[in-house]
């Protein structure tokens, strides 16, 4: 449910009485939302102008920047139920004052209507439009964190607001290291944040490193290692013995990394470029290969509603290509025995069933592996768990 929302007057340009957070004055928040609104494009999405925007002002306190955020991902929420001719600030008080009422009362909303407006109509060709689903999607996300384990009880003290994960998959050892933050201060300018203590990490995406469960001295492979998230995460499991081979066709994200792992004092890895082709960037053979593929991010429409209405049915279907190439080229180098755990965070099914069905198709030397001790596909649903929607799919090679 919402909180610290309050009813208040509004802008001469908005239209009716809106709910506005508790601490910030309606109209700074109206237009402040309305300005990086009006830059938003399908070529620079809200959660990148509202990084840039957001990220390069220090004036606007950490909790402003927190409203101005949750205005701007309410806007897209409701985008299909706003007055099309009326002005930014009109729509987006409509908005505020929609995402108000369903918070208060999300049975006086038709799931009929929630089907039609709040996703593309092609999504339901790729999954099942559950009520659950489509309620959870018209609210705001959680926010999860993974701490290193030796902190794991000092923390949650220091911080405050913390509450372990519920969730039966998260393997009984580390339930106190993955966390649910429910408090409002900015975790990145925290001491422990600065010193690596802990990551904010989703808990869908803490469960695929779970799922690979590495073991101190192993060898791995995280072929889409990105800025690391995961990385971070394995070269914990292995305690910072053994080798991550980290690589991404984007350097960026990789020098991200190189900070990010200084950062937490992981030192058990190896960052390199690979493009996803079939020159592998080294000869090694490993006992385990993370292919977290790039995806459609359906999974994340929760947190980032803007990505519904720029994500397209042609979008699906490149990605599903790329990611079964990936995973083609990256499964000759597991070692005889090794584990390939694939992950994406959509639930499109081109993108994870077909891709898992034709991928087990054309590799009879790998059979399917449980996934955090169920069967060897695992489709992690948002509303069950409070966090994003994760497909996770694992094979061992023969041998
Ligand atoms: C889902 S993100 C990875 C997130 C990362 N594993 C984490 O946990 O933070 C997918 C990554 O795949 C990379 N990527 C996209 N296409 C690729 C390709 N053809 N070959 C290799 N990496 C690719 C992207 O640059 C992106 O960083």
């Amino acid at each position: 449910m919402t909180t610290g929302w309050r009813i208040s007057s509004v802008t001469s340009t908005a239209r009716t009485c809106v709910l506005m957070p508790a601490h910030m004055s309606d109209s700074a928040l109206i237009n402040r939302a309305t300005l990086i609104i009006d830059q938003v494009s399908a070529d620079s999405p809200a959660d990148y102008v509202l990084r840039g925007v957001l990220g390069a002002d220090k004036s606007i306190p950490a909790h402003e920047k927190r409203d101005i955020s949750r205005a701007v991902f309410s806007y897209y929420r409701w985008l299909h139920w706003l007055d099309k001719a009326a002005s930014t600030q009109s729509r987006l008080a409509s908005a505020l004052d929609l995402q108000s009422k369903f918070d208060q009362a999300p049975s006086g909303f038709k799931i009929e209507t929630l089907a039609a407006r709040a996703v593309p109509e092609w999504l339901k060709s790729e999954l099942d439009l559950t009520d659950g689903y489509l309620r959870h999607l018209q609210t705001d996300p959680a926010l999860w964190i993974r701490v290193q384990k030796e902190f794991a009880a000092a923390l949650p003290r220091s911080l405050g607001n913390c509450t372990p994960s519920a969730s039966f998959l998260v393997p009984e050892a580390r339930r106190s290291t993955t966390l649910r933050y429910s408090g409002n201060i900015d975790l990145f300018k925290t001491p422990e944040f600065q010193q690596g203590v802990f990551e904010i990490q989703d808990l869908s995406s803490q469960l695929v490193g779970y799922a690979a469960d590495p073991k101190p001295g192993e060898t791995w492979w995280d072929t889409c290692a990105g800025e690391g998230g995961k990385t971070l995460h394995l070269s914990e499991l292995m305690e910072n013995k053994g080798l991550i081979w980290a690589s991404d066709r984007n350097t960026g994200r990789i020098a991200t990394l190189r900070k990010r792992a200084g950062r937490a004092q992981a030192f058990n890895y190896r960052a390199v470029t690979w493009n996803g082709g079939p020159f592998l960037p080294t000869k090694t053979k490993f006992d385990g290969i993370l292919v977290d593929a790039p995806c459609s991010g359906v999974g994340t429409w929760q947190r980032n509603p803007h990505a519904r209405w720029t994500t397209t049915p042609d979008d699906v279907k490149e990605l599903a290509d790329i990611q079964l190439q990936l995973l083609n080229h990256a499964a000759p180098a597991l070692k005889p025995g090794g584990r390939l755990i694939y992950a994406v965070c959509t639930l499109t099914r081109s993108e994870t069933t077909k891709v898992a069905d034709a991928f087990t198709a054309e590799h009879p030397e790998l059979s399917s592996d449980p996934v955090l001790g169920q069967g060897p596909r695992l489709h992690l649903l948002p509303h069950e768990l409070d966090a994003n929607g994760m497909f996770i799919a694992a094979w061992k090679k023969r041998g």
